[in-house]
């Protein structure tokens, strides 16, 4: 089944001069999968991740997420919608400083209305797959930056949602965080069979997918898949970004 399926999607911005980011995208991700998208810096990654995330609009095409058309949905119906079934992990967290690491996590179950009984079981078993259960009690601003983006995916999955959508997870994070914050995706991609689409600079980050997609210039450049090598299909990835040319930032931590 597909969770996500992009057809002939096009986003120009209107200003001063008019600029097409992104043009005649097609793309399919079926259930389950894991993609990462990557691309020299300006490419449409981000523009796109937004028009997926129902952020901001495409100006021709479609987006179907589970067969649904969210820019069909009127504005309640889309709110509910986009806190159900879709997740959303930031390169900056997005989470409010001030309140602590549980009250961050269970926001969206909040703005739903769940039971708090559930909503504490459903907190603990996260936070204990995530490994920040010591800290539910902190604020944020009391929280190192790995522990911060944990919770962000805490908060992300809390409420079981079809499509994960992250952008750049792994940029605020030194090796190490980086890599259990891979782990920890992979793992939730793997037994709750969430579909997750990442935007991503760090090929190592993009080595955990399944299949990475290159975007350049606003157009699908190239895919790759990953099979059962990591290591690889981590050579493959850094293979396609040197002959797209990438910044030296995409090869600069060559550490497998
Ligand atoms: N709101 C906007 N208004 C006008 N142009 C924009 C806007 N947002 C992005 N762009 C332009 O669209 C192009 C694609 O931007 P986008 O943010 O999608 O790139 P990206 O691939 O995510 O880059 P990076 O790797 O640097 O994050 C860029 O040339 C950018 O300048
Ligand atoms: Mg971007």
């Amino acid at each position: 089944m597909e969770t996500l399926k992009v057809k002939n999607l096009s986003k120009v911005y209107d200003g001063k001069v008019a600029y097409k980011a992104l043009s005649d995208i097609d793309l399919t991700i079926e259930q389950g999968e894991f993609v990462g998208i990557m691309g020299p810096s300006g490419s449409g990654k981000t523009t796109l991740l937004n028009m997926v995330s129902t952020i901001d609009q495409p100006t021709s095409g479609s987006i179907l997420i589970n067969g649904k058309d969210p820019f069909r949905l009127k504005h309640n119906d889309l709110a509910l919608f986009r806190r159900r079934e879709l997740g959303f992990v930031f390169q900056d967290f997005n989470l409010l400083p001030t309140l602590t690491v549980e009250e961050n996590i269970v926001l969206p179950l909040t703005l739903d209305g769940m039971k708090v009984k559930v909503m504490q079981e459903r907190v603990d078993a996260v936070a204990k797959k995530l490994g920040i259960t010591e800290i539910l009690k902190k604020r944020i601003y009391e929280i190192s930056g790995g522990q911060a983006q944990r919770t962000a995916i805490a908060r992300a999955t809390i409420h079981q949602p079809q499509l994960i959508l992250a952008d750049e997870p792994t940029g605020n994070l030194d090796s190490k965080s980086s890599r259990a914050v891979m782990e920890m995706l992979e793992s939730i991609n793997k037994k709750d069979n969430a579909t997750m689409m990442m935007v991503t600079h760090d090929a190592i980050a993009a080595s955990y997918c399944n299949r990475v997609i290159f975007i350049k210039d606003g157009k699908l450049f190239n895919e790759i898949h990953r099979g059962d090598n990591r290591q690889a299909f981590f050579q493959k990835i850094i293979d396609v970004l040197s002959f797209l040319g990438g910044d030296s930032h995409d090869l600069s931590s060559i550490r497998v």
